[in-house]
């Protein structure tokens, strides 16, 4: 059921995307289907900016150059998923753990449309454990510091970003005032970039539910 309301999400998105020839691409098994729906369509794209290694994977083998932001400057769309979205549009991302990569392209993209299910949205984030991308060498140095802002940082066990990096995931943070604690979070020395996006939050949330899909965004 969940699989199906990603992919009603993926294809909501594709409608955005139509006129543009140069795409951001995210990172999950939302954006999965939506990067499996761009392959009929591929040819009206010179490339996409990727924020993975797994999505670059899966673009390339189905036809789509990657580019390098650095060449393309600010993108036009960015689509990608979330781990959980609240009502000002705001984000916890990065469960997958790209979340760097991630923040970076939708910094640089005009239109940032996230596509997710409807169990995505919540009235306060933070009981998805929040992901800290974090310089190895500081991982106890932070491990204290997040435990001071009051939440539970567990070490992500056997993972490493595409940027060489370990990711902290903090649990039981309750996030009340989230562009705040995004700020506190990135200030920490050793913290490479936390996975809340209220500074960048999302233009457009497509939410797929069993009854359709619902356009939510701050505009309207
Ligand atoms: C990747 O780092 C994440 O930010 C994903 O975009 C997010 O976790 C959503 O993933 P799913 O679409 O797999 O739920």
């Amino acid at each position: 059921m969940q699989e199906h309301l990603k992919r009603q999400a993926a294809e909501a998105s594709i409608e955005y995307i139509q006129h543009y020839k140069i795409l951001g691409v995210g990172t999950g098994s939302t954006v999965n289907h939506f990067i499996d729906l761009l392959e009929p369509i591929k040819d009206q794209f010179e490339g996409a900016v990727s924020s993975s290694e797994a999505s670059t994977e899966k673009l390339l083998a189905i036809g789509i150059p990657i580019l390098d932001l650095n060449s393309v400057g600010m993108l036009d769309v960015y689509v990608d998923g979330a781990d959980e979205i609240n009502s000002n549009l705001e984000l916890i991302k990065g469960g997958g753990g790209a979340l760097t990569r991630e923040k970076i392209i939708a910094a640089s993209s005009k239109v940032f449309i996230c596509i997710a299910d409807q169990s995505k949205l919540v009235s306060c984030l933070g009981k998805f454990p929040l992901p800290v991308e974090v310089i190895p060498m500081a991982q106890h140095y932070v491990t204290e510091k997040l435990t001071k802002l009051g939440g539970r940082p567990a070490y992500r066990e056997g993972f490493i970003t595409d940027n060489g990096n370990i990711i902290l995931d903090i649990h039981e943070l309750e996030i009340n005032e989230p562009l705040k604690i995004e700020h506190s979070i990135n200030n920490i020395t050793g913290v490479v970039t936390v996975g809340l996006f209220a500074e960048r939050s999302a233009d457009v949330v497509l939410l797929a539910s069993p009854e359709g899909t619902k356009t939510l965004s701050l505009g309207t």
